[in-house]
């Protein structure tokens, strides 16, 4: 373990350097090397110089620095800050478009975000403490599993396996800088690392049951039900992710809409919800448990994605209700029902025949039935009459994450500041 007294010796300041006392030659130097107090080997004489020029280049390095302090901006940043403004009312606050000072948290204007950061934070987890040992023996065993059931297993740990990379790069790179409102910004920042962490539970699994990685990381450009979805989502991250772009006309404002619609309510609203029936399934037929139970835990997380992504959206209508014209809820709803025909598409390549108590028909119907529910969280009609839910079982483990702790079986205790070692 290192200790401060390690980090002390390793890190002692140098010494005040002093001028050699004599400047050595390498011709004297080399002719007496007994009289080394005397005269300083050659090394030690060009190190002394060096140490010289160095101190001279740390003084002008520091006089540099000095007068760059003096010139310092004390508002400079992204946003424009005010020397000496009014503080923060809560009433500037806003989703979009703000003018307001961005790094201070509170005022809270969104009690909701800030509660979903709290829940987020509450609901931490780590891929590693889930026991993969009867998948590993099952993937390996000959007769463990059908052709069918290895082809569903590979399919959605292909799909999810970038997916989530997908979704953390706009979330980083696109809408956390167009996002103006502090508390957001926060659940933003935690959501990110939450997506960091599930695509380490795929990479987790992957690796636990030695499959191809290379197979497996590039379906999305390889196999085409899969690349097409990655696809449909890229192509809504485009125009935010350019470090240009900004928010402000009904045009641009509209873009960002798209880009949240497609990545919360299509990417992780639609698109993972035949993988998670998938491998849910598998679990309850107590087949891949491990990799069932990291898909439970990555189920919660995306269940409250969701529902962020969602009270923004409505959020930024209720704020700016021009851009909610009937022409744009015809785009936005265009949009949901062609996110719904490529998970269909995927269900149908994943799934060729019935497995597990599911076919694609079912599947078909139950992405019908989450798409109308997706709809009708943003306040569109829905698309699919006479559709049900196929998998009530579905609905169970997402309702009953509300009322049961996962965590009750860990054994795993968080490190806390009392508790941290070196
Ligand atoms: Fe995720
Ligand atoms: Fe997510």
């Amino acid at each position: 373990m290192l200790s401060w007294d390690d980090y002390d010796d390793s890190q002692e300041p140098s010494t005040p350097k002093k001028a050699p006392q004599q400047p050595a030659t390498p011709a004297k130097s080399a002719a007496q090397p007994q009289a080394a107090n005397v005269v300083k080997p050659v090394e030690t004489a060009l190190k002394d110089n060096a140490d010289i020029s160095s101190k001279a280049s740390e003084d002008a390095a520091l006089e540099k620095a000095q007068a760059s302090l003096k010139k310092l901006d004390v508002a400079p940043g992204l946003e424009e800050l005010e020397m000496g403004a009014k503080r923060v009312q809560v009433d500037e606050k806003a989703m979009i478009n703000c003018r307001a000072d961005l790094n201070q948290l509170v005022p809270f204007k969104y009690d909701w975000a800030w509660q979903k950061y709290l829940d987020g934070c509450a609901n931490h987890w780590m891929p590693q403490e889930i026991n993969m040992t009867a998948d590993v023996a099952l993937w390996k065993s000959a007769d463990g599993l059908t052709e069918d059931e290895r082809r569903l297993v590979m399919r959605s740990l292909g799909y999810f396996s970038t997916a989530d990379s997908l979704v953390a790069n706009n979330l980083v790179l696109a809408i956390y800088r167009v996002i103006t409102n502090p508390e957001c910004r926060q659940y933003i920042l935690r959501q990110a690392f939450e997506e960091a962490i599930h695509t380490h539970a795929y990479q987790y699994c992957v690796e636990s049951l030695a499959m191809d990685e290379g197979e497996v990381f590039n379906m999305y450009r390889e196999v085409p039900s899969v690349a097409q979805k990655a696809a449909w989502s890229l192509k809504h991250t485009k125009e935010i992710s350019d470090p240009t772009f900004t928010t402000g006309t009904e045009e641009t404002d509209r873009i960002l809409l798209k880009n949240l619609i497609a990545f919360y309510v299509v990417t992780e609203g639609i698109f993972f919800y035949c993988g998670f029936c998938q491998i849910l399934s598998m679990g309850r037929r107590n087949k891949m448990t491990g990799v069932s139970e990291q898909f439970q835990y990555i189920l919660r997380d995306e269940s409250m994605h969701l529902n962020f992504g969602i009270d923004v959206i409505n959020q930024i209508k209720l704020e700016n209700p021009n851009l909610w014209t009937a022409e744009f809820q015809e785009e936005v709803t265009q949009m949901i029902l062609e996110g719904t025909a490529l998970e269909i598409q995927f269900a149908k390549e994943s799934m060729p025949r019935g497995i597990l108590g599911m076919n694609s028909n079912m599947m078909e119907e139950y992405l019908k039935f989450i798409a109308n529910r997706r709809l009708t969280q943003i306040g569109l009609p829905e698309q699919f009459s006479n559709v049900s839910n196929p998998f009530p079982w579905m609905s169970e483990i997402m309702d009953l994450r509300k009322e049961k702790n996962f965590f009750e079986t860990r054994v795993i205790e968080y490190q806390t500041g009392g508790a941290l070692s070196w």
